[in-house]
């Protein structure tokens, strides 16, 4: 099986190299996902048997000043590569984010609920997600929260490096989500890779659902690090673009199609702070 995978310094892309050294692994300057076609002409050119996006415009903060690149980026290049993946009749998994709602209520949301996003980020991944359903391709489009790793930036390594300088942090409370160690991110992507029959939407966090201050406590508690949390509301915190308070993901389809269950984010924290030390 030859699997294309899209993105190369990334977060997933980088657990999924670990994992699959046999995939082929395309870095922005083989295909630079701001020119769409691009992506088209190397799935053309490769002809793999499966193909993963795992690259993406993610910088959520600075998408609302450079929303037209977030969308080429997020929407324009995965529908060129859905495309590309159905004329070949291969199968294209897609990352996307729990960003596409407005993290109204407090219940786990479902892959149907209906999608309202509340910043140009997730505007331009629910286009993604658009495009792709409209491509005709077998896809798979695998929506997740709260990425963290060894790898690049992340809520996890600027807590740690936080800690270096400071004793107390205020963090926001009210937000509530699954952290995603991105190694099981991965290894979701190739399993779908290897097992897709039909099209399906599918969500896919860490468990349990906690706030970003909780998660903060756990990361400093198993690195060892005396930091005390105190707990803040997200507006006391202002962001250029606003954050979704509900941010839980129904992940059970994953897991009655699949046999996936949400990876313990304790466990896969540990796992990144052996890995950092
Ligand atoms: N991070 C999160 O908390 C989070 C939460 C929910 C969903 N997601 C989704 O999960 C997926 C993986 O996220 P991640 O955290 O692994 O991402 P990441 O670490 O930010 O990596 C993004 C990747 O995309 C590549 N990329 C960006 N612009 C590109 C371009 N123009 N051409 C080619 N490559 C480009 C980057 O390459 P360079 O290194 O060259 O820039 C990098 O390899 C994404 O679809 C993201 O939307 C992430």
């Amino acid at each position: 099986m030859s699997v294309l995978v899209f993105g190369k310094t990334g977060q997933v892309a980088q657990e999924l190299w670990s994992a699959h050294p046999e995939y082929i692994y395309l870095g922005r300057d083989d295909a630079d996902l701001s020119n769409p076609e691009t992506c088209a002409e190397a799935i053309k050119t490769l002809k793999p048997s499966a193909v993963i996006n795992a690259a993406a415009y993610t910088a959520v903060d600075r998408a609302e000043e450079e929303e037209e690149l977030a969308l080429l980026i997020n929407a324009k290049a995965p529908e060129a590569m859905a495309k590309a993946c159905a004329a070949l009749s291969v199968p294209f998994i897609h990352i996307s984010t729990d960003y596409v709602f407005d993290g109204t209520g407090k219940d786990a949301q479902s892959p149907d609920k209906p999608t309202a996003p509340v910043n140009a980020y997730g505007q331009t991944k629910l286009a993604g997600e658009t495009a792709i359903r409209n491509s005709g391709v077998k896809y798979a489009i695998l929506r997740t929260s709260w990425v963290f790793s060894a790898h690049g930036s992340n809520f996890a390594k600027s807590m740690l490096r936080l800690s270096e300088s400071r004793s107390e942090l205020g963090i926001v409370a009210d937000q509530i989500g699954g952290p995603t160690p991105a190694a099981d991110i991965a290894s979701t992507c190739a399993l779908l890779a290897r097992n897709l029959k039909t099209s399906g939407t599918y969500h896919f966090s860490g468990a349990p659902d906690v706030s970003w201050a909780d998660f903060a406590r756990e990361i400093f508690a198993q690195a060892g690090r005396d930091v005390t949390v105190t707990d803040i509301k997200t507006a006391d915190y202002p962001t250029p673009a606003k954050r979704p308070l509900n941010s839980r993901l129904d992940c059970a389809s994953l897991m009655s199609d699949f046999g996936v269950i949400r990876p313990s984010w304790k466990h896969g924290l540990a796992e990144v702070l052996k890995e950092l030390k």
